[in-house]
């Protein structure tokens, strides 16, 4: 697989199969992800890497916690701004507008949309799961690091045949999660992420992109040459 087809065949899998993700595959990708950039090398990524009976009880226990209605733990990062501003906002409801949207769910129909929310909880039904945390003491460009390195994992595991969920949602239940990985204090959680064989009998609208020149700006040449002139 090149690498274009591995950047546009990613998507966020929303439904697996509980087909095993062999070790020595999950192996092989974090050993390569490892070579991903950051600044002065600082490799800030700590990833905890879950399966069998121990990710078994974490959705048990996720997925109880749900079950009761018991509130999030309190968030040690904000998820988005409250305030979301143009044009942001516009491509947030997007996104819920298609999520929803194929799961004929309605906008105002807020209990649908906490029940196909809690499918989180369960992985979507992954045989594995990633957690990846940063230590509270590093800063944006440390934050954006980890953001490249789980991008090159969710690649690596297309070339792999799988598929993966990036899922900020975790941090909503970051105790359950810290009881079962007993992560060093000094360390938020950003997000897990969900591994494994997309489930083709689940239903997933492609999500959609802004036009490139909404988010790229091209500065051409022709005053810097006529300056070498
Ligand atoms: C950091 C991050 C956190 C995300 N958290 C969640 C999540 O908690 N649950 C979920 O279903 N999708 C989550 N997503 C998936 C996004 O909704 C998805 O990447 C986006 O809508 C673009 O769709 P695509 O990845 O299928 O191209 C997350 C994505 C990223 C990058």
């Amino acid at each position: 697989m090149d690498v274009y087809e591995a950047v546009t065949s990613r998507r966020a899998v929303r439904g697996f199969t509980d087909r095993h993700v062999p070790r020595e595959v999950l192996e092989r990708v974090l050993s390569a992800a490892a070579w991903s950039p950051s600044g002065s090398n600082l490799q800030p990524w700590h990833a905890y890497v879950l399966t069998g009976a121990p990710l078994a009880e974490l959705k048990k226990r996720a997925l109880e916690r749900v079950a009761a209605g018991a509130p999030g733990d309190e968030r040690e990062y904000e998820t988005y701004p409250p305030a979301l501003k143009s044009p942001y906002r516009e491509r947030r409801f997007a996104f819920g507008r298609e999520r929803y949207g194929e799961l004929g769910i309605a906008r105002e129909d807020w209990a649908a949309r906490q029940r196909a929310a809690a499918a989180n909880w369960d992985c979507f039904g992954a045989p594995a799961a990633l957690f990846c945390y940063i230590d509270r003491e590093l800063g944006r460009p440390q934050w954006a690091d980890v953001g490249m390195y789980l991008q090159t994992v969710m690649l690596l595991l297309r070339a792999e045949g799988l598929h993966s969920c990036p899922q900020m949602a975790w941090s909503v239940y970051r105790r359950t999660v810290a009881e079962i990985l007993s992560p060093p204090e000094g360390l938020i959680l950003f997000c897990g992420m969900s591994i494994g064989f997309e489930d083709v009998t689940v239903g997933c609208a492609r999500t959609g992109r802004a036009p490139l020149e909404e988010t790229v700006t091209f500065v051409e040449g022709s005053v810097l040459r006529s300056h070498a002139a």
